[in-house]
């Protein structure tokens, strides 16, 4: 047992007011902590962006070009992302317990790109991702489509069960197959997500209106990236999407399908990070793909 601390010469600084910070990410300052906590580990505090690197193709599409070794594809490229989007299957299988990454689980499945993909239901629970140490638990929402309310229903259980527990849900806004991703589509959507207590939303870029839908949205939009583009029209995207009010970007193809994966994803964190234009980040993706290719491989 300690003795009674009688020290008279404490220092509380009783002329200095505790410091009150404002939490930095839109929409999030009325969370609990550990909700606050989570979601500074997915958005980087000193730029208020996150770069999140998306490999959970596989749940309803396999095994997806690029995607086909986690460990050995992906692995390489965690220490560049800030936050990693994937299941829990591929996490608990392939990715080691000392990753210092956030990371966001999918929690959403059900039909494969054989059948009708909005037929979504919940695939997890919240406990499993507090289990694992999640950062957030991921939803798909398919505003339009077939299952729309099951999957609205989805995010809703979630969010839920996500605020007993302090985990966050990120909403993502699926497009399906015949839905146009223009202003009045996406806005409409991640809005909805809002609305109904998605803390963070996912959704495409679109090159009219994508300010009116960020600034629409009252909680952080992260762009997804979508199919694979040449390395500085994605540069470009992502750059726009900043620029345009997104908080980060989520982005799978554009980075594991790459050429050089670690040099583009370099390239997109200069973008949400930096402030690089693209066409710099265009030229840091140039330098370190060329010096990449100095090295030898391993043997
Ligand atoms: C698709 O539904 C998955 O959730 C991916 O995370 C998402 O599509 C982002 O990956 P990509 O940038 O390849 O589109």
């Amino acid at each position: 047992m300690p003795e009674a601390d009688a020290t008279e010469s404490k220092q509380f600084h009783a002329d200095v007011p505790q410091a009150s910070e404002h939490f930095f990410l839109k929409g999030s300052a009325a969370y609990d902590w550990g909700m606050q906590n989570r979601l500074a580990r997915i958005f980087r505090p000193a730029s208020g962006h996150t770069v999140m690197l998306a490999i959970d193709h596989g749940y309803f599409q396999g095994p997806t070009t690029g995607l086909e070794r986690i460990d050995l594809n992906i692995l390489p490229l965690v220490p560049y992302a800030d936050a990693l989007m994937l299941t829990r299957g591929a996490l608990r299988s392939m990715v080691p317990p000392t990753i210092q990454q956030g990371f966001v689980v999918r929690a959403s499945g059900g039909p494969s790109i054989l059948k009708e993909l909005s037929n979504e239901q919940l695939a997890m629970d919240v406990d499993d991702a507090l289990r694992l140490g999640a950062s957030a638990m991921a939803v798909q929402v398919y505003v339009g489509g077939e299952f729309e309310t099951q999957t609205v229903h989805n995010m809703t259980m979630l969010v839920d069960e996500g605020y007993k527990r302090g985990m966050p849900v990120l909403g993502v806004t699926a497009v399906g197959k015949d839905l146009a991703r223009d202003a009045r589509y996406l806005g409409l959507a991640t809005r909805i997500c809002a609305e109904l207590g998605a803390q963070i939303v996912k959704t495409y870029y679109c090159a009219e209106g994508f300010e009116k839908v960020t600034a629409g949205c009252p909680v952080p939009i992260v762009m997804a990236g979508g199919k694979k583009l040449p390395e500085l029209e994605a540069l470009e995207m992502a750059y726009n999407a900043i620029a345009e009010g997104a908080a980060g970007v989520d982005m799978g193809r554009n980075i594991f399908q790459s050429d050089a994966p670690i040099a583009m994803l370099r390239a997109v964190r200069a973008v949400v990070h930096d402030g690089f234009t693209a066409q710099q980040a265009f030229e840091v993706y140039e330098a370190v793909r060329r010096d990449s290719a100095l090295v030898p491989a391993a043997v």
